[in-house]
């Protein structure tokens, strides 16, 4: 379906065109000045310069191409009234009948009028990232939270998605870990060269020891010289294959992998592919075989690096170094390799990185080494949404009480009782759906505090200010939609009464909606069946509602385009504002008038699909009460 604000662009261009000027003249816009019109043109102003003549006077010819003699625009006019304005501004409003029309039209289709590219895209999104053998902390939250998001927006925007973690499983961290296991149990079979039997299935250790682990190493490998060159030789060699090496490995990867699920599918996300850096091993060869024979990879100081720079760059952008002097690959070399896997294997459009944007200059350097090299086509776009830190209500990166790196699993546990504190306070609630609720709401509260900042800024985690059921929260915006269904359910008892009463007077009188011709040329053919009975607005808080509900198309087409989450929550809190706005003003279910009351049901329901659809597709879902 066509975006309102395109159609009504059109019926504009045309009279611009009319009118003896430039149709592109007649783009039209949401009002800057609600108090005065809906929509306005400012093409005008616009066209002045090009035509010689006052802005005015084709304002007033516009407008009088739009209207007839009485300066009413005609029957088949979109609008409902056109001004011009000094100093050459067109003020419109639109046909209350035409919006109802649009929005029946909407509430037929599949994707609630929302159309799909002729051919899809191939998108491999690279988002998650956690680090094996490491907890998850509130960092990974967001590349979680986000990445999520972007791929279900773009999943309904009909294009073809491919997700991966893209596990940190591969670097020193893995050499650590496996020395510092060596140390506290020297008689595994692992370490021992000769030893060629079948190793246990068991693996030797917990997912807490390990997380107890790897700081302790860590730490360690800092102070003493000689544990750090242990860690350093068991990196080596479980990456050239030692058989033991890989196999406690491999253990490792499996109970931390276990948790990370779990973790994953309490934030509502999940990939497609839980590979990691490892699975690019055996691709770094071949690749830096074909980046020296092709002559893009020179030896500087003993390592193996590619010139990445640009005369253009305000700031020099160093060579991305593909090995160190000890033949030793990095974390560049990883996402290097596995561009060519992508690419190899997916041929994508788009690859997208979802991380902290401090690693911004590290993408910079691997897209132009990745492109420069030829490891994937020029027409394949590589971009980086690179988000901004989680900070605490002190301004600072979000710590514990105690000022350590916060556990996720932790903050979702506050959040979860802070949520269920308030549920339990709706006493109709039982225990058991009161904490089931919680933590979808808790979720809702999590995720939309995030999301609905813009990835690249920093925000504060303000957990009152999160859970709260008012003001531009999760949590808001599901309390609305549990209210319209409230409403819908109340309305279905009323009418099963009402039937059981007088059969007749429940009949659903509503009228049905105009033809309006859709894109196909086929006119009504194959809309009418679904479609709501949707009808003319009566008052400005409903027709305002109803434009917001027309926007769904156009916002969740750019939040696509933009890779940006945020717009859908702005669009949602409008939305829900609207709606309320409306409800607050309106006797629903004690109307008398049956084709209003069932009209107002219809407006009800689409606003419920359009808020349920959107909450989806930014990762968080609703109760059935709250
Ligand atoms: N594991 C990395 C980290 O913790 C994030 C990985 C992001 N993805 C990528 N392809 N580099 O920083």
């Amino acid at each position: 379906m066509e975006k309102l604000l395109d159609l009504i662009s059109q019926e504009m261009g045309r009279a611009f065109a009319a009118a003896g000027y430039d149709e592109s003249l007649g783009r039209v816009s949401v009002s800057n000045r609600p108090d005065l019109c809906e929509y306005q043109c400012n093409g005008a102003m616009a066209g002045a310069k090009k035509y010689h003549k006052a802005p005015l006077v084709i304002a007033g010819e516009v407008a009088g191409a739009l209207t007839g003699e009485d300066g009413v625009p005609g029957e088949e006019s979109v609008f409902s009234s056109v001004e011009a304005i000094a100093p050459g501004f067109l003020n419109l409003k639109i046909k209350e009948s035409f919006l109802a029309d649009y929005l029946a039209q909407m509430s037929a289709q599949e994707k609630l009028g929302l159309a799909l590219p002729e051919k899809p895209k191939t998108i491999v999104l690279d988002y998650g990232g956690p680090n094996v053998a490491k907890p998850l902390h509130v960092g990974h939250l967001r590349s979680a939270v986000i990445g999520e998001a972007i791929k279900r927006i773009a999943r309904y925007n009909g294009e073809t998605v491919i997700s991966d973690i893209h596990l940190g499983d591969w670097g020193l961290q893995m050499g650590l870990i496996i020395t510092e296991l060596q140390k506290r149990q020297p008689d595994l079979p692992y370490f021992d060269p000769s030893y060629e039997g079948e190793y246990p299935q068991e693996a030797p250790f917990t997912v807490s020891e390990l997380e107890e682990i790897y700081p302790y190493a860590s730490k360690k490998s800092k102070e003493d010289e000689a544990y750090y060159a242990e860690a350093m030789d068991n990196t080596h060699r479980l990456q050239e294959g030692e058989r033991g090496l890989r196999a406690l490995w491999k253990q490792i990867v499996t109970v931390s992998v276990a948790d990370m699920k779990k973790n994953y599918a309490n934030l509502d996300v999940d990939f497609d592919l839980w590979l990691g850096e490892s699975d690019a091993h055996d691709a770094i060869p071949p690749m830096v075989e074909r980046m020296k024979s092709e002559g893009y990879a020179y030896e500087s100081n003993g390592a193996l690096v590619v010139d990445v720079c640009d005369p253009a760059d305000a700031k020099e952008i160093p060579p991305c170094i593909i090995l160190k002097s000890d033949g030793a690959s990095l974390y560049t070399t990883t996402d290097l390799a596995t561009i060519a896997q992508r690419t190899e294997k997916y041929h994508p459009d788009e690859i997208i990185y979802v991380t902290d944007k401090r690693q911004e200059l590290h993408f910079v350097q691997v897209f132009r080494c990745a492109k420069k090299c030829g490891l994937v086509g020029e027409e394949t776009q590589l971009k980086h949404i690179g988000f901004g830190t989680m900070n605490g209500r002190d301004g600072k990166p979000f710590k514990t009480r105690e000022g350590g790196v916060m556990r996720l699993e932790r903050l979702i546990a506050d959040i979860d009782e802070e949520m269920l504190g308030k549920i339990r306070s709706n006493e109709e609630i039982p225990a058991e759906e009161a904490e089931k609720t919680a933590k979808q709401v808790a979720l809702a509260a999590l995720k939309y505090g995030d999301l609905s900042n813009q990835a690249s800024k920093d925000y504060v985690f303000d957990m009152e200010r999160f859970t709260s059921f008012e003001g531009d929260t999760g949590p808001y915006i599901l309390y609305t939609i549990v209210r319209i269904r409230s409403i819908l359910s109340k309305y279905e008892a009323q009418k099963k009464e009402n039937a059981a009463a007088d059969s007749t007077e429940a009949k659903d009188n509503g009228r049905k909606p105009e033809a309006l011709a859709d894109e196909t040329g086929e006119g009504t053919s194959g809309r009418a069946s679904g479609a709501l009975q949707i009808q003319p607005a009566k008052s400005p808080l409903e027709k305002a509602l109803m434009a917001q509900i027309a926007q769904f198309n156009a916002v969740m087409k750019s939040a696509h385009e933009e890779t940006a989450p945020h717009k859908l929550c702005a669009y949602i809190y409008d939305l829900s504002n609207a709606f309320n706005s409306f409800y607050h003003a309106t006797k629903i279910l004690s109307e008398e008038d049956q084709t209003t009351k069932a009209g107002w049901i219809a407006l009800l329901t689409l606003t419920e699909q359009v808020l349920t659809t959107t909450i989806q597709t930014l990762g968080f879902d609703s109760p059935a009460r709250m």
